[in-house]
């Protein structure tokens, strides 16, 4: 029998393709899945693997130190990924605690673990908004940490914490900073997912502010292929970048939803920009390239097009996803933004 490893926010939308990435690519390894089935969780994300010796799934929260204790004893667990977290900037405007609760006291929580059992990996996927705006240039790994929205705060307090655990415990972490990634199985509050849906549905398509924020997208496959290159080859303490170098505008990138799906620009709504929008994120990749030999696969045009493909063949997954609570937020979020509103 080989290796098992914990992913935990497995269910979610980056979770559930590294453990579809990492099974397939490693025929001997066993992950087990520890999520608590928030609203972005979703069961059907991995309904693939139900079925799989090498898949076990775990409901339950990372702040639950003892459980993930008892599931690091029971699999012997070799190495721990931590994807789970409250993900999204607009709800951490709305509410901030969930994402201290998760991002700050969840971390926590596995770095005890970690340091208690001497698990010999953990891997925090952390977010290049820690770094806040970057009006030029990119940010490397040395750089300070400026983040602007509760979200971005929390998972920078996170990154603090590993690294304090690393310095004073030893511990062997890694913490990596991923650009804005998109693909297949994305729930339909972030950018890409909800302009291809609302798009296929003629609803309108909500613009923050004047469109013009900038931001690297990276295809999810190409970031789990990352991720897996550092939890075998990185170094234990450092921090690793990861993007794609694919900048475009948010405008530029509604348009080409459009134009992929043969929908008019008049869906396009300048709507209330964000509080705090971050106009830029860029990182500087030499690291990841030059010590691991990562490199991107996909570009922005094929991987938005094969995304587009999947919200087309997958619209029951959608359209189960848009529930009452989905529409609750939405409300919140947008107000009544009508497919008959006029534009402005
Ligand atoms: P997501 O919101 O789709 O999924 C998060 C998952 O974590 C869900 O399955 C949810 O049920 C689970 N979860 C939430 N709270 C939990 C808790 N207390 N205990 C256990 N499970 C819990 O998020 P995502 O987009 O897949 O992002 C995954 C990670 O990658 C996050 O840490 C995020 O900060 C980071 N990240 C995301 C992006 C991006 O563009 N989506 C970019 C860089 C980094
Ligand atoms: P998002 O997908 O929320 O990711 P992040 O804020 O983490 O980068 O948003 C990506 C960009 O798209 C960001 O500049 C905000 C903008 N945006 C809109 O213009 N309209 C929307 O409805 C959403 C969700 C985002």
């Amino acid at each position: 029998m080989g290796e098992t490893i914990l992913v935990t926010g497995g269910a979610g939308f980056i979770g559930s393709n590294f453990i579809r990435y990492v099974l397939q690519v490693e025929p001997e390894l066993s992950v087990v899945n520890l999520d608590a089935l928030t609203y972005a969780g979703n069961l059907a994300n991995l309904a693939d693997l139900a079925h799989s010796e090498r898949y076990h799934f775990v409901y339950g929260r990372i702040q639950d130190t003892a459980l993930v204790e008892r599931i690091c004893r029971q699999y012997n667990v070799t190495g721990i990924i931590n994807f789970a977290a409250e993900s999204h900037v607009d709800r951490s405007i709305h509410s901030a605690a969930p994402f201290i609760d998760t991002n700050v006291v969840g971390v926590l929580s596995l770095l005890e673990v970690v340091r208690r059992l001497e698990i010999p990996r953990f891997v925090q996927v952390s977010t290049d908004e820690v770094y806040g705006s970057v009006s030029h240039g990119f940010s490397t790994e040395e750089d300070p940490l400026r983040p602007n929205s509760p979200y971005a705060a929390s998972k920078a307090s996170a990154d603090l914490l590993v690294r304090s655990y690393v310095q004073t415990y030893g511990v062997p972490a890694i913490i990596t900073r991923a650009s804005n990634n998109y693909g297949p199985y994305q729930f339909p509050e972030k950018l890409i997912p909800l302009m291809i849906t609302n798009a296929i549905e003629e609803q309108p398509l909500p613009v923050y502010g004047d469109g013009q924020n900038v931001r690297d997208w990276l295809f999810v496959e190409d970031h789990c292929d990352a991720l897996w290159q550092i939890y075998r080859k990185g170094r234990i303490g450092e921090i690793y970048n990861i993007a794609s170098g694919e900048q475009r505008r948010n405008i530029e990138v509604v348009e080409m939803i459009l134009s992929f799906l043969q929908k008019p620009t008049a869906l396009i709504r300048f709507v209330a920009d964000r509080p705090g929008h971050d106009r830029r994120y860029a990182l500087d990749t030499r690291k990841i390239r030059e010590e691991l030999g990562w490199q991107p696969k996909v570009s922005f045009e094929q991987g938005l097009q094969q995304t587009i493909q999947w919200y087309l063949e997958n619209r029951q997954w959608w359209e189960a996803v848009k529930d009452q609570s989905y529409r609750a937020y939405y409300q919140q979020q947008y107000g009544i933004l009508s497919a008959e509103d006029s534009n402005g």
